[in-house]
């Protein structure tokens, strides 16, 4: 056992329950369960991954406690119904296998869903106040309609605890119904659940009063709060502290602290540019205020953050939330001092965005996330054969290293002088240096898997058809667009890639053409130097492709710069002295100044290559940049996904 983080591995207690170590997995929505809300055998082998990987306790995903306007997610947990308990404890006795402990998240959305997912039903909250994110009007609950919903959560506890589980945690963050009754920002109440903060705090009292008297004085509850809603009339961290000391004395055995409701997302599930442990303040002041343990998440990446959490007595456990999507070996890797060797999480929210857009969990860095029944285990059926990659970015080194664990000989071949391809750009924008973590963890990989890299070479068919590989995997990239307009060709108009590989000179002021992720970023680099920038996009909407948080993120930095927008227009021409842009609804033409006009109109395949090889070889697989042109996420799943089947 690692000496190095000998307070992540010291054994916890919350109430009469041991936990091995100081690490938890906290609730995160994974959307594997089946749609009347059993766990399925995906969900269950998701769950074990992470028991297996070594961590603590493990909190499930919200888990439903109301079928008719409590849902969340298509494929979610619940605690409805009788006939989900054997499933549930099927799920449960699979982590206990493990030494890892597991309690049920019991959830209740409120206004923060749609009646689209509550089969039309319209959805409720403690008053008729719309979040402005999902932008539904929800209707208040009755004052009968709010005991039943307590006894739905009190009924979701004993469910969960005939299940098998080692304690339920109450969902009262992130701007779900508990934290809406918490909360002036969304509390307007004139009855018992209203108004006052005893009010307020009533709805939240009296599930805990009632799980207790249900499940008995031993049976541990976790409550999870959002420190700080950051919203003008929100929950502040000094309320949160008062709620803290309110629940201890109401007998709660842990409380969780998280920040942030759907209106400031970024603070629930922070973007890249977040620091670790930004938000550690609110941990403390809660922890200081009460004695019952401490959860909390703090966007942490690294073993060594956890280690120093627990150190600063930030908490009394970690959560480790996305770490542990991206890595579901984070703690073992810890504990055998192999930290190295963890994939950190890269903060794209992909996972939460996707989750969002009703697909299952998935992760940017870890193709075998939400997937781990269908990736099992490598066929070991390589003997030796030699597999030709050529291609060191995201989706070459993938499938590099899944063909080496199947035991072909790889030789991997890359033009530049360094592995890493397209991230070897994405990671010069600011703040992106956990892209940088994510290549040198990647080349380290090639090093572990003994992977042979020739750099700095451009692969022929000669060179490769020496090697007699038995297959070839193309990752070849993609090159930037640039469409045929006039001008175009001109010596002020320059790439975003080129720009961000400090290959281009950009004078003056710049428009940059193409709003998504690549123009928007080079856009504020440029601006951060100094440009004034006018951003052309002939979509309606600047970033439209771009997660809204990371976009929102963005934004809050750019639009210091006080940089010109221009949504709807195309561009049509290119001068010495600019742009010339037309209005997409009116037809307008109008002219941009500009000194520099940087391309940001994404990539196309080199299919020129892919028909060469594939005229030369049986067995080619076209995959990342080279297939479609795409980002981080799909070029490491298809690496990964083309490597494990061929
Ligand atoms: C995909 C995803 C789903 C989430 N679902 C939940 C959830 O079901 N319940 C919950 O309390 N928090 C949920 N969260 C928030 C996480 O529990 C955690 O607080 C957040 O990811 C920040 O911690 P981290 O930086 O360690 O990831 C979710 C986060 C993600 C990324
Ligand atoms: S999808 Fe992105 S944010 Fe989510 S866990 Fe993976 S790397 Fe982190």
């Amino acid at each position: 056992m690692s000496m190095k983080y000998s307070k992540m591995f010291q054994t916890g207690r919350i109430g009469r329950l041991e936990i091995k170590n100081r690490t938890v997995m906290p609730a995160m929505g994974v959307n594997l369960a089946n749609p009347t809300g059993e766990a399925s055998p995906e969900i269950i082998r998701y769950y074990e991954e992470r028991a297996k990987g070594g961590v603590g306790l493990i909190i499930t995903e919200v888990t439903r406690v109301d079928d008719v306007t409590g849902v969340g997610t298509t494929n979610q947990l619940a605690v409805t119904k009788l006939s989900q308990i054997a499933w549930l404890e099927r799920l449960i006795d699979t982590v206990h296998k493990y030494d890892t402990k597991m309690f049920v998240q019991l959830h209740h959305p409120g206004r923060q869903t749609s009646s689209a997912l509550c089969n039309g039903e319209q959805i409720v909250a403690p008053s008729e106040v719309m979040c402005q994110v999902t932008q539904e009007m929800p209707r208040a609950l009755s004052n009968e309609e709010c005991k039943e919903m307590i006894g739905k959560f009190v009924q979701g506890a004993a469910f969960a605890q005939a299940a098998g589980a080692d304690g339920v945690e109450i969902h009262a963050a992130h701007g779900y119904l508990v934290n809406e009754f918490l909360s002036p920002h969304t509390n307007k109440r004139t009855d018992e659940y209203g108004g006052s903060y005893e009010n307020r705090m009533r709805f939240l009292l009296e599930i805990i009063a009632g799980i207790r008297a249900v499940c008995g004085p031993n049976f541990p509850i976790s409550v999870r709060l959002s420190a700080d809603e950051f919203m003008p009339d929100g929950l502040t961290g000094e309320d949160t502290v008062q709620i803290a000391k309110d629940l201890e004395k109401a007998g709660v055995d842990a409380i969780n602290i998280s920040t942030g409701i759907y209106e400031s997302m970024a603070t629930i599930v922070e973007p890249g540019s977040y620091q670790e442990g930004w938000k550690k303040q609110y941990a403390t002041a809660v922890k200081k205020a009460v004695s019952i343990p401490v959860i909390a998440v703090n966007n942490i990446k690294k073993p060594e953050t956890a280690e120093q959490l627990l150190e600063e007595e930030v908490c009394d456990f970690v959560g480790l939330g996305r770490s542990l999507l991206a890595d579901p070996e984070f703690v073992n890797k810890a504990a055998s001092d192999k930290e190295n060797e963890i994939r950190s999480c890269i903060g794209c929210l992909f996972c939460f965005g996707h989750l969002g857009a009703g697909g299952h969990i998935k992760c940017a860095v870890n193709p075998r996330c939400g997937r781990e029944l269908e990736y099992a285990d490598y066929k070991k059926d390589g003997n030796g054969q030699t597999v030709a990659v050529i291609g060191g970015g995201p989706a070459g080194m993938q499938a590099a290293r899944v063909l080496a664990k199947r035991d072909y000989n790889v030789v991997l071949f890359d033009e530049g002088s360094k592995l890493g391809g397209t991230l070897n750009v994405a990671d010069k924008p600011l703040l992106k240096d956990k892209i940088t973590t994510l290549v040198d963890h990647m080349s380290a990989q090639m090093n572990r898997e003994n992977i042979e890299v020739r750099l700095n070479t451009k692969a022929t068919v000669e060179m490769v058809k020496e090697l007699n590989p038995s297959a070839v995997f193309l990752a070849a990239g993609a090159t930037p667009i640039v469409p045929p307009i006039d001008g175009i060709k001109g010596s002020n108009v320059v790439t975003a890639e080129s720009v961000l590989k400090g290959e281009a000179r950009v004078t003056g002021k710049v428009a940059v053409i193409g709003s998504g992720l690549t123009g928007c970023e080079t856009a504020e680099l440029l601006a951060s130097k100094g440009h004034k920038i006018t951003l052309v996009e002939m979509a309606p909407k600047i970033g439209g492709s771009i997660n809204p948080t990371i976009f929102m993120d963005l934004m809050s930095r750019f639009n210091k710069f006080e940089p010109v927008m221009l949504p709807g227009h195309q561009l049509v021409k290119v001068s010495e002295h600019g742009v010339a842009v037309k209005e997409v609804t009116s037809g307008e033409v109008k002219e941009v100044e500009a000194d520099t006009i940087v391309l940001a109109l994404g990539v196309s395949p080199r299919r020129t290559l892919v028909e060469e090889f594939k005229q030369a070889f049986d067995t080619v697989r076209v995959i990342g940049d080279a297939s479609r042109g795409g980002r981080i996420v799909e070029a490491v799943a298809d690496g990964f996904g083309k490597a494990f089947v061929l």
